[in-house]
């Protein structure tokens, strides 16, 4: 269990309360295309008014290089959580975060009422950790929250540095049930604990890989990654994604598996074609491929030998697709995994965020999971045994 002080340990009412957020959604054209993060984030920012907190806000959003850009404002967001709250949010828009917009809007504040700061990467200082930026954002307030479990891997003004320079630091509901879920999945799981690693690349997941490995009954691999993978056992893959200098870490990861009696899945047969697109031919293939073929998802086969070691588990936690699924004659590896979590009776199962997330949302399947990480990057480095420096800052219990 999560060991830090929350929302619920201390006293709101009339007190300005600082709210990291992870309001990093997805935009296109400046509409929010999910907004996960959004509705994820009001348990927290709803007690705070309910107790009668002067609730101010702040996020990064995007990765602005060169300051303030209105691509990167964080306006849209102010609108939808006003219209998710019922009532205003007033948005600070200064490009200097803590400007006198900010400021002035902070000093006008009742008794839950909502203000929203600009993105505050548009001060350069934020991703450095800097002092002054730290300082400006615990000026304006007494009490401060963490609730961005999404960027709580990030050691920046906005979710370290500020917590120096305020004397009440404590997690929000959203990050304590991310940790909550994800901690005890790792660490006290119901076994069968199987791991599901999937997406492009075996860097990508060199750690969270060698650390599951202590920790599971069973890690299913499957994604392009698997191709190194494949190609560690022997097999020819074609043109499949290939990390040569991972060749040798995919083998020594095989042989640790069954040093520790892990069962070490991999796809025994593919969905194959000669492009990258939805529209060319494709063939399910088992074993080698043509040279100038690649696979871009699991196999019927590999899917149902992967589905059966679900079927008993208790603890699963799934992180990156089985192949493209954005195209849909290579979904259908993520959508039998997807299934087959959906159909776990009595077990706890956990989505990573990032493509993970964002498949089982837009297959139609979020509802069936346990928990649906909100963090992407967050939620890996944690299934790496690493402390996360956002967590880490906050007052303990
Ligand atoms: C994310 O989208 O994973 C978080 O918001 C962190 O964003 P970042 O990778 O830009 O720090």
């Amino acid at each position: 269990m999560l060991n830090k002080k929350t929302v619920d340990d201390i006293q709101l009412k009339g007190k300005k309360v600082l709210v990291r957020c992870d309001f990093n959604v997805p935009m296109k054209d400046g509409v929010i295309t999910d907004e996960n993060r959004i509705v994820a984030a009001l348990p927290t920012i709803k007690k705070l008014i309910n107790d009668g907190g002067q609730v101010i806000l702040c996020s990064h959003m995007g990765k602005p290089k060169n300051g303030p850009e209105e691509k990167f404002s964080l306006a849209p967001v102010a609108k939808r959580l006003s219209e998710h709250l019922g009532k205003e949010v007033v948005f600070a828009n200064d490009d200097t975060v803590v400007g006198e917009n900010a400021k002035a809007a902070v000093a006008a504040m009742n008794d839950g009422d909502v203000v929203l700061l600009q993105n505050t990467r548009f001060r350069k200082e934020e991703t450095k950790n800097g002092e002054e930026l730290s300082k400006e954002l615990a000026s304006l307030c007494e009490v401060y929250v963490n609730d961005a479990f999404g960027a709580a891997h990030r050691a920046h003004c906005s979710t370290v540095g500020v917590t120096q320079f305020v004397d009440t630091a404590v997690v929000g509901y959203l990050m304590e049930k991310e940790i909550n879920f994800l901690g005890n999945a790792v660490d006290n799981p119901v076994r069968p604990f199987v791991a599901i690693l999937g997406g492009s690349k075996v860097s990508d997941k060199i750690n969270v890989i060698n650390n599951l490995l202590n920790k599971v009954d069973t890690l299913i691999i499957g994604g392009g990654m698997a191709y190194t993978f494949m190609k560690a056992q022997g097999y020819e893959i074609g043109k499949s994604l290939l990390e040569e200098d991972k060749i040798e870490y995919a083998k020594e990861m095989m042989a640790k598996a069954e040093e520790k009696g892990v069962k070490l899945l991999l796809p025994v047969d593919n969905m194959v074609s000669k492009e990258f697109n939805n529209d060319a031919p494709f063939r399910a293939c088992e074993g080698n491929l043509e040279a100038d073929e690649m696979a871009l998802d699991i196999g019927p086969k590999t899917q149902a030998m992967y589905a059966e070691a679900l079927a008993d588990a208790k603890t699963v936690v799934w992180n990156g697709p089985m192949g493209v699924f954005e195209m849909s004659n290579f979904a259908k590896g993520t959508v039998a995994i997807a299934e087959a979590l959906a159909s776990l009776k009595d077990a706890t199962t956990i989505i990573g965020g990032g493509d993970s997330a964002a498949a089982v949302n837009q297959l139609g399947f979020g509802d069936k999971m346990s928990h649906i990480s909100t963090g992407g990057g967050a939620s890996l480095e944690f299934l790496e045994g690493k402390e996360l420096p956002g967590v880490v800052a906050v007052n303990d219990k």
